[in-house]
């Protein structure tokens, strides 16, 4: 599985010289959810698409980016679904956005979900790196050729970020009382709206809550199962914390019918999780 690692390490370098150097309007196509395509999206998928080619393990590949599942190696183990360039509107006003990586080998729902990774283009870029059973693995991109290990990640009993995502107006009341509930206990705001970054402070800073519930507009959530919800929810549940859906269900239970379905979520530490299911009497 490690040389999936190496892949990624690879693609973190060339998407961000992408980023750093290439075109950010949009394309004219869509994706799969109806979401316009920056031609950095598109480049970020090809990008990933020609290095996965070369890694003969790799069955199939799914992309936020491609309709359908794409097949690439007939004696692959594993299908790896991802988002190329996950916060892609946030580019172009030069805040950090990320790539995400689930690696599975059977089924494609939480059960068969056996390794993750995100990177964070920021002001450095940092991979984490988490294979089921085993803490996650924080790393930097040191130069060109080579990411060196930081150390493990753990998150604490409880923290004071609070991450709220989606349109507040279309909230239902039980989640806003979680969430003004939190702040009424003196948690600081922090949401850039990339969910990578987002979620990437929390592990860093040990401990809060990121949420993307179900909202009125958009029943299910907005964030897609298979390639941001679920990568995400190992690497929260390894780390100590938790990762459920609206019925306070570990979001690792999911078992999506379609390659783009969403769930609402909520990762963050115990604490906050704990708050979340008072809040929504689950
Ligand atoms: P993407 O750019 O890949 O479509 O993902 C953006 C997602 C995620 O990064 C973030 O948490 C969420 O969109 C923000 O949505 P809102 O703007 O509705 O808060
Ligand atoms: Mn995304
Ligand atoms: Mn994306």
């Amino acid at each position: 599985m490690l040389i999936i690692l190496k892949a990624i390490e690879d693609i973190a370098y060339k998407i961000e010289k992408a980023i750093q150097h290439e075109d950010l309007g949009y394309s004219e196509g869509q994706n799969s959810s109806g979401e316009s395509q920056l031609k950095l999206d598109v480049r970020s998928d090809a990008i990933i698409e020609h290095r996965f080619k070369n890694v003969s393990v790799i069955k199939d590949i799914i992309s936020e980016e491609k309709d359908e599942i794409m097949h690439l190696h007939d004696k692959g183990k594993y299908t790896v679904c991802y988002d190329p360039l996950d916060g892609s509107s946030l580019v172009d006003v030069n805040l950090s956005v990320g790539s995400i990586f689930g690696i599975y080998k059977g089924s494609l729902d939480g059960e068969g979900l056996v390794a993750a990774a995100y990177v964070v283009y920021g002001p450095r870029v940092e991979l984490v790196w988490v294979q089921k059973g085993q803490k996650p693995k924080l790393y930097y991109a040191k130069n060109q050729k080579e990411f060196s290990f930081v150390g493990e990640i753990t998150l604490n009993e409880k923290g004071n970020i609070n991450a709220p995502g989606g349109t507040q107006k279309h909230w239902e009341p039980h989640h806003k009382a979680l969430i003004d509930g939190l702040f009424e206990e003196g948690y600081r705001l922090r949401y850039s709206g990339g969910m990578v970054p987002d979620l990437h402070q929390i592990l860093l800073k040990k401990g809060g809550l990121f949420s993307y519930p179900g909202t009125l507009d958009k029943p299910k959530g907005k964030l897609r199962q298979l390639f941001e919800v679920l990568p995400f929810a190992l690497i929260y549940t390894m780390a100590g914390g938790e990762a459920v859906d609206s019925k306070g269900v570990s979001l690792l239970q999911l078992k999506p019918d379609h390659i783009h379905d969403t769930s609402p979520c909520f990762l963050g530490s115990r604490y906050e999780i704990q708050a979340m299911r008072e809040a929504y009497g689950v």
